[in-house]
């Protein structure tokens, strides 16, 4: 039996506790927040034996093997490394924090450690991006050339995730003081990770826009200055010579999680839109491209990264996303940001 710790009880905790609910041979042994009450509800509501109201506590007083990091982003890094220094497998949260120097203190401690370590990138888990690497890597589009992808939510005009004005959980997004990159940070990270495996590429040089609108008086609510971007724009070349953009917004009124992804290479396109399906491709490859000709791939299902972190710990060999890629993914965020600031294309090293 594989024992897991989940350390953040907020929103995201759902996807993590009810994914090792479905998974043989693992339990959730504890739940860890700084809200104690959250974090008591939690464990109550999943029929989880400890609640805790802190990391220390935990290691003290609980026999676990593996944790979730399920924090804000500005606590990856102090939550994830007294437990990997305790010897426990992490599965930690996108981005990995709050930079690419901030990471790599994970990275360097789960090497020493000798842990199992991954990023939730859980977009992975479509079944349709999967098949999108596969074709790539078996070069069935070619040299990859040309790239659209979007990230586009609504929350800052809808109030279909709840009213972000009166929500902590939504307005440490808003705040870099409260550790957030903004659209960037949140969602930007995931549709730069997707294009990357999508492409079987990693980014040479960004040319990065960011915009912040005004979103209340003095841009300011309580604790919060809301300075954080809203909108996100990537012109990218990936190492390998393909050229595209990557977008983000919190502002795509009406799109409530709408990712998106055209990647065409010279020898065939693909399409992959979450919105409409996690297991369909449509692909214009091979003879079809002559008359540019489109056909729906249905994809199998793919083990989610959960069921990957275990089967890591199981095998003692770990899968990616690892925190080196995580790292690397950060990186590129770190740049976009620069080149915002500098107003020129940088290389992303
Ligand atoms: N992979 C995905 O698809 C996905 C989706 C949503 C959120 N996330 C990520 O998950 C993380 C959490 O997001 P969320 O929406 O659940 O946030 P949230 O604000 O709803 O919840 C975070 C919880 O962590 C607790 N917390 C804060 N600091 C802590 C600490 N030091 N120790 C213990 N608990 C602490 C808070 O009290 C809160 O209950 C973020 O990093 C976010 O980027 C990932």
């Amino acid at each position: 039996m594989i024992k897991i710790a989940i350390i953040g009880t907020g929103n995201m905790v759902g996807g993590h506790v009810n994914n090792y609910k479905d998974l043989r041979g693992v339990k959730v042994v504890a739940g860890v927040d700084l809200d104690a009450t959250r974090a008591a509800d939690f464990c109550e509501k999943h029929d989880i034996p400890h609640a805790f109201s802190s990391i220390k506590e935990l290691l003290a007083s609980c026999d676990f093997d593996a944790a979730s990091v399920v924090t804000p982003d500005a606590f990856h890094v102090p939550c994830a490394l007294p437990l990997i220094k305790a010897g426990k497998h992490v599965l930690c949260e996108k981005p990995i924090a709050p930079d690419a120097k901030e990471g790599k203190k994970l990275v360097t401690a789960a090497k020493k450690a000798g842990i199992i370590n991954m990023i939730n990138f859980s977009y992975r888990n479509a079944s349709c991006l999967q098949k999108a690497n596969q074709l790539v890597t078996a070069g069935k589009l070619g040299n990859i050339r040309h790239f659209e992808a979007h990230y586009l939510q609504c929350w800052l005009s809808s109030p279909v995730w709840g009213d972000w004005k009166t929500n902590p959980n939504w307005l440490w997004r808003l705040s870099t003081k409260h550790g957030s990159q903004g659209v960037l940070g949140d969602v930007g990270v995931h549709i730069a990770d997707l294009t990357c495996f999508a492409a079987n590429d990693t980014v040479k040089t960004i040319n990065g826009h960011l915009k912040t609108f005004d979103k209340a008086k003095n841009n300011r609510i309580g604790e919060y200055p809301l300075d954080a971007n809203d909108s996100a724009f990537m012109r990218i070349e990936l190492e390998n010579g393909g050229t595209g953009t990557i977008s983000a917004s919190r502002w795509a009124s009406g799109q409530i999680n709408s990712l998106a992804l055209c990647l065409y290479g010279d020898k065939g396109g693909l399409r992959l839109d979450l919105d409409k399906s996690d297991s369909e491709l449509e692909v214009c490859i091979g003879t079809d491209l002559k008359k540019a000709q489109w056909k729906t791939l249905k994809c199998k299902k793919t083990p989610s990264i959960y069921h990957r972190f275990i089967k890591s710990i199981k095998t003692g060999k770990n899968d990616q996303p690892d925190f080196e890629h995580g790292w690397k993914i950060q990186k590129i965020l770190d740049a976009c940001i620069t080149s915002n600031k500098q107003k020129k294309t940088l290389r992303v090293r």
